[in-house]
């Protein structure tokens, strides 16, 4: 049986280290320079990269932006790991985690919210609109619905099928790169240069009831600081909220690690962790400069990012072979 140890020596990592892992990851750099107004998004997330660009390209804040590209695989019913389409609890019943950041630190999240397609709106009404950061259930839904958001079933019928299936042998267990798309994690810096960031998720397919992962808890699955810049996560919530991923990505930018080194220093944390071979994390950065980083823990992620060269989706480098 291979041991965590010799799947390590014979992965990715050995052989980074010896010298392919600075030519690995001078490949997810910007090819030209450095600069924004930018948007970076976790995984192949073309449409959502180009509507928060879009915002930019008016004029628009990178708060606007960052809400603008969440809001898009929300209303995906395709998307199978965020807001409407999204896999249920082990229930059937569709659940949303959603967070939103500005650059002065305000920050904005719902928790175990139901029947509301575009939790990071709702997220970004709590920022605005209540003295507090997060907002759960039913409180949650009870906000969005005095805010005027639509109350909808957020069950599609192919999700549906799909927790049938899966209740036949019931087995819980995280899905690796679950479909090559997870939840959508975005950072823009604007024209100005201001930072903001989101991420917005349906969480882990067919988990137990009540369960929230890191995608709204500011610190673990998104953070920004608008004097070193903003990171977000996807992947196994469990793990990133057990080292609180993307503060730690921003505290070591600000400690002047670029974007790309810190990333990865928060994926090799990530190993400490109990089954790391059995899951998946990615994380994508970007500094208050524009400069970029993405790293993940298993083969499989990808980043999207637009600037003014154009849209880039990039298969980020891996700690782990597999
Ligand atoms: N990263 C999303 C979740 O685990 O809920």
């Amino acid at each position: 049986m291979q041991t965590r140890r010799s799947f390590l020596a014979s992965g990715v990592v050995a052989g980074l280290s010896a010298g392919s892992l600075s030519k690995s990851l001078s490949a997810v750099q910007p090819r030209g320079k450095a600069g924004f107004p930018c948007v970076l998004a976790t995984w192949k997330n073309r449409k959502a990269v180009e509507a928060a660009w879009e915002v930019l390209q008016m004029g628009g804040s990178a708060l606007d932006a960052v809400e603008a590209g969440a809001r898009v695989p929300e209303a995906d019913p395709d998307d199978s790991s965020v807001g409407y389409g999204g896999l249920p609890d082990r229930e059937g019943k569709v659940t949303l985690d959603a967070c939103i950041m500005d650059s002065q630190g305000n920050a904005g999240s719902v928790v175990f919210l139901e029947g509301i397609k575009h939790a990071v709106s709702v997220a970004r009404r709590v920022m605005e609109h209540t003295p507090h950061v997060i907002l759960a259930g039913e409180g949650a839904l009870q906000f969005a619905i005095q805010q005027g958001f639509k109350q909808e079933e957020l069950l599609t019928p192919s999700a549906r099928e799909a927790w049938e299936r899966w209740k036949v042998e019931s087995r819980y267990q995280p899905v690796i790169n679950q479909e090559r798309h997870d939840t959508i994690g975005i950072l823009a810096i604007d024209r100005d240069g201001v930072v903001a960031g989101a991420c917005s998720t349906s969480g882990l397919a067919f988990k137990m009831r009540g369960r929230v992962g890191d995608s709204p808890i500011v610190g673990a699955g998104l953070y920004v600081d608008g004097e070193v810049g903003a990171a977000t996560a996807t992947g196994l919530g469990e793990a990133v909220l057990k080292k609180m991923g993307a503060f730690s990505i921003v505290e070591m930018m600000r400690q002047g690690m670029g974007p790309q080194k810190a990333c990865l220093e928060a994926v090799r944390r990530l190993l400490s962790v109990r089954a790391a071979e059995a899951f998946q994390v990615g994380y994508v950065a970007v500094d208050r400069r524009g400069r970029t980083g993405a790293c993940s823990l298993r083969p499989g992620f990808q980043a999207s990012r637009m600037w003014t060269s154009g849209f880039e989706l990039q298969d980020a480098p891996s700690l782990l072979s597999r």
